[in-house]
């Protein structure tokens, strides 16, 4: 056990290093109970001496509240992991990245996700409550076989850009259980990402849980074998959304939304294949979306269109399955209905509204 005394940045690297370094058991560094620690930015540089490196913590763990002490320091990172292969975090701790005082300042030069794993694998990480970040909370890059479980994370619906978790590069991802609140997607899943599984989540306020957006300025993504199950969404802009830019290339295929609640969701079923800037148009190119299937999905729209497949006139949509699928308006009385351009697929069961522009 290497235990952390004081906010130095120096107790953490040496707690830090001395686990890193110990090669026999399973060395744990822990943040202690009942003591809040404020911390500047910084890397746990792996890889590590032993099979897995545990990291406990049960302290509450502060970032710079005031813009002006993260100058002149590393804005792409507070706490980041980078190849550790085998790590597990824990504890009933609070990490709070006090963003604030970040959150009505523009994009540019803020600090990024506070907490991220770039180039990892073998991570388990549970039960760590993450608040208040100034933009993403969590971010996994380059990364394989990523492991969240019972996560709590929550910043103010109006905190611009705090996406909960967004994912790319990465293979081999279990995300399962979580409670998340944000002022922009719950889960973003971007590019280059396979074999995502993503249950039991409660998400909203937020953006809902996307995958994209793909595709921008022409670039080549691959997107495949995402499965996202047992959600609730609750007063979201969006639910389960695929978007991708005009002009991308590459795929996102096979990916299913299964036993979905909407509370009062704006765009409960989404997909918009005509992302874009302005100079976007007479494009011959898209990112391929096939093989999407929504099965169980109940609630309520706050808008009259509740399922909206956008899909462009280039390379369209295809393989769309709906199977059981109830959604009405959130307004009593109101009527709801789908909307689709180029969208092929075939629907299963019963599904309100009906989709009659789904292509066969
Ligand atoms: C995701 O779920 C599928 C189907 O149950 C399973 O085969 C796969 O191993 C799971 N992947 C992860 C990373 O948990
Ligand atoms: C998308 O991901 C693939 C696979 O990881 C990678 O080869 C490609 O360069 C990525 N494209 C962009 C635009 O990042
Ligand atoms: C786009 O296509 C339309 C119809 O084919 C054509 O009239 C227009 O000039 C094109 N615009 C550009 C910027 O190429």
């Amino acid at each position: 056990m290497f235990l952390i005394f004081t906010s130095k940045l120096q107790a953490f690297s040496k707690a830090w290093t001395a686990a890193c370094g110990e090669a026999s058991g399973f060395p744990v560094m822990v943040i202690p109970e009942g003591k809040t620690f404020l911390l500047m930015p910084i890397l746990f540089q792996g890889p590590c001496k032993s099979k897995t490196v545990g990291v406990k913590i049960l302290g509450t763990i502060v970032a710079p509240e005031n813009p002006v002490m993260w100058n002149g320091k590393d804005i792409d990172l507070w706490l980041a992991f980078k190849d550790v292969h085998g790590l597990w975090m824990d504890g009933t701790g609070w990490i709070n990245g006090r963003g604030y005082n970040w959150w009505d300042q523009s994009c540019r030069n803020k600090p990024k996700p506070m907490f991220s794993i770039y180039s990892c694998s073998e991570v388990f990480v549970s039960n760590l409550k993450f608040i208040n970040s100034p933009q993403f909370h969590i971010k996994v890059g380059w990364s394989n076989k990523i492991h969240f479980t019972k996560l709590l994370i929550n910043s103010p619906e109006t905190s611009p850009n705090t996406d909960g978790i967004h994912i790319e590069a990465t293979s081999h991802v279990n995300i399962h259980g979580a409670v998340i609140a944000a002022g922009d997607d719950c889960i973003s899943i971007g590019n280059g990402t396979s074999d995502i599984n993503i249950s039991n989540i409660i998400c909203g306020p937020g953006h809902g849980i996307s995958i994209g957006s793909l595709g921008r300025g022409g670039s080549t993504v691959t997107v495949d074998h995402i499965s996202v199950t047992n959600v609730k969404f609750l007063r979201t802009t969006n639910g389960a959304r695929i978007k991708t830019w005009q002009g991308g290339r590459g795929y996102a295929s096979n990916i299913k939304f299964e036993q979905l609640e909407f509370t009062e969701v704006q765009n409960p079923i989404i997909i918009d294949q005509y992302y874009c800037d302005k100079q976007c148009k007479n494009v011959t190119e898209g990112v391929q979306i096939s093989d999407i299937s929504y099965r169980e999905a109940f609630g309520t729209s706050k808008t009259p269109i509740a399922i909206s497949l956008n899909c462009d006139e280039t390379v369209g949509c295809k393989g769309i399955f709906m199977e059981n699928i109830k959604i009405t308006s959130a307004i009593p009385g109101k009527p709801v209905t789908a909307s689709c351009s180029n969208a092929k697929g075939k629907v299963y069961g019963v599904v309100q509204p009906n989709v009659p522009c789904l292509l066969h």
